[in-house]
């Protein structure tokens, strides 16, 4: 194959490399197509556009492939645990026993957030969702550790910040619900793994224990799994484009979370259970609502299906659909928007409408179902999508670092007025 593409613009042609990377995924490289040519390539939402090479990540939308690090989420799903996903993400390998307990020990010792993180979360109304709550808490650890927004410390510095950040995000997460319901906040217990700790902070009152259950922290440990990473999406991409201009970790993911929080990417899960609480409470007439969702002069959409990269399946909705139901089996949960989940996936996966555009279910259409059956309200789902991508979003913000990535900043095609003359408002 030829290493080259060629551009001809008004009979000139214009020679770009080719790069092909280790699944053998093919790019023009057009970095210097503009210096060159004076020629700009436009690709609103990066559909086409690859923004930086990267080991961390690799999945094939057309055939449903999903691997980190080279390993396939199936086998990650089924014998890992998020822990050490964690750890692969961020450090490139598996740990070995020795790494991994050193790695708990680190996470689990910083679970504790200074007091006056009480004061922060008391300003904020009850009236505040979750997500919000946790990007402002997130960013506020800037102020606390006020060092770890120079950059140009040593590397032990660096995984300093990023282990705080992996041991305080529950406690945050947590916080959050709390703020929500009213409630007086639970401090971490670290006897308790990372999956049962953030429970307790979640759910235990002053007045009763949260009592742990191995059916519901192994289904949680597993959803967080599947969500570790996706490499450059929306959030992913917002994290590394503000840490290129040198912004702390803290302030990078932060932002990372608000990417998430919208409901075409993190909050899609929340929409998911939004809309199959609709659909039940308008008679779970399902053909009715995807009708809506084919007609082009109405806005909705099936929430939970189509993905901007997964043309085929997503591999995650397989693993999360078979989960769904031992957990709700294992949990003597019958909920009746299951149902209506399985009959609208039925029925749209044999509408044309949605074959032809390739629509099929996306992660976030069965997760809502399990975190209800688990216990977690609706306006938690972004945060727990946070949680688990957590690790994701501090690799791809390392990676970015390691590779000295240029500050990003995109190209525009000028689409407004030409030069024109001012006149006071008085001659207008
Ligand atoms: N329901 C109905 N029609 C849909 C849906 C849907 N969920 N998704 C896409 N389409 C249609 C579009 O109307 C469009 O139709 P057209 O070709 O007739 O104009 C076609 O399918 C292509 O859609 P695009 O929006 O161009 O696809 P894109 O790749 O840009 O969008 C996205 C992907 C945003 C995920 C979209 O499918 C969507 O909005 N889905 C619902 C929200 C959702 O579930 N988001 C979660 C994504 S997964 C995650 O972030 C973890």
């Amino acid at each position: 194959m030829s290493e080259y593409a060629q551009i001809i613009v008004d009979g000139k042609t214009y020679e770009l490399p080719i790069i092909r990377g280790t699944e053998n995924e093919l790019a023009i490289d057009i970095s210097k197509l503009r210096s060159q040519s004076g020629i700009i390539t436009l690709d609103p939402g990066f559909k086409n556009t690859g923004s930086t090479k990267s080991a961390i990540t690799f999945l094939d939308g057309e055939i449903g492939i999903l691997n980190y690090r080279g390993y396939p989420i199936e086998q990650l799903a089924d014998h890992s645990t998020f822990t050490e996903v964690s750890y692969l993400l961020i450090y490139g390998e598996l740990p070995t026993a020795v790494e991994l307990a050193a790695f708990q020990n680190a996470t689990t010792q910083h679970t504790l957030v200074h007091e006056d993180f009480k004061t922060i979360l008391d300003g904020f109304p009850s009236t505040s969702h979750p997500m919000g709550v946790l990007s402002s808490l997130v960013t506020a650890l800037n102020a606390f550790y006020p060092k770890s927004t120079n950059l140009d410390k040593s590397p032990e510095a660096i995984n300093l910040s990023i282990i705080r950040l992996l041991a305080k995000m529950p406690t945050f997460a947590a916080w959050s619900y709390k703020k929500k319901m009213g409630q007086p906040v639970n401090y971490p217990n670290n006897n308790l793994d990372y999956c049962s700790n953030f429970l307790h902070m979640m759910f235990a009152l002053p007045t009763m224990s949260y009592d742990i259950n191995p059916v519901v922290t192994k289904a949680l440990d597993k959803l967080l799994i599947l969500h570790a990473d996706h490499e450059q999406n929306c959030s992913a991409s917002t994290v590394r484009i503000v840490g290129s201009s040198q912004a702390s970790l803290y302030a990078s993911i932060s932002a990372g979370i608000n990417a998430l929080w919208g409901p075409l990417h993190g909050g899609a899960n929340q929409a998911v259970i939004d809309m199959l609480e609709s659909i039940k409470a308008d008679g779970g007439n399902i053909q009715k609502w995807m009708d809506k969702a084919k007609d082009k002069n109405d806005p909705f959409r099936l929430m939970g299906f189509g993905h901007r990269v997964y043309k085929n399946f997503d591999p995650r909705a397989k693993i999360i659909k078979k989960a769904a139901d031992e957990v709700l089996t294992a949990l003597g949960v019958q909920d009746p928007i299951l149902d209506i989940a399985k009959g609208l996936e039925e029925k749209a996966l044999a509408d044309p409408y949605f074959v032809e555009r390739k629509l099929y279910p996306n992660v976030d259409f069965y997760s809502g179902i399990i975190y209800r059956a688990l216990g977690i309200p609706t306006e938690m789902f972004t945060v727990m999508f946070a949680l688990g991508r957590l690790p994701g979003w501090i690799a791809q913000w390392q990676e970015m670092r390691g590779n000295q990535e240029p500050i990003g900043r995109p190209r525009q095609i000028y689409t407004g007025k030409t030069k024109r003359v001012y006149f006071p408002c008085s001659q207008r």
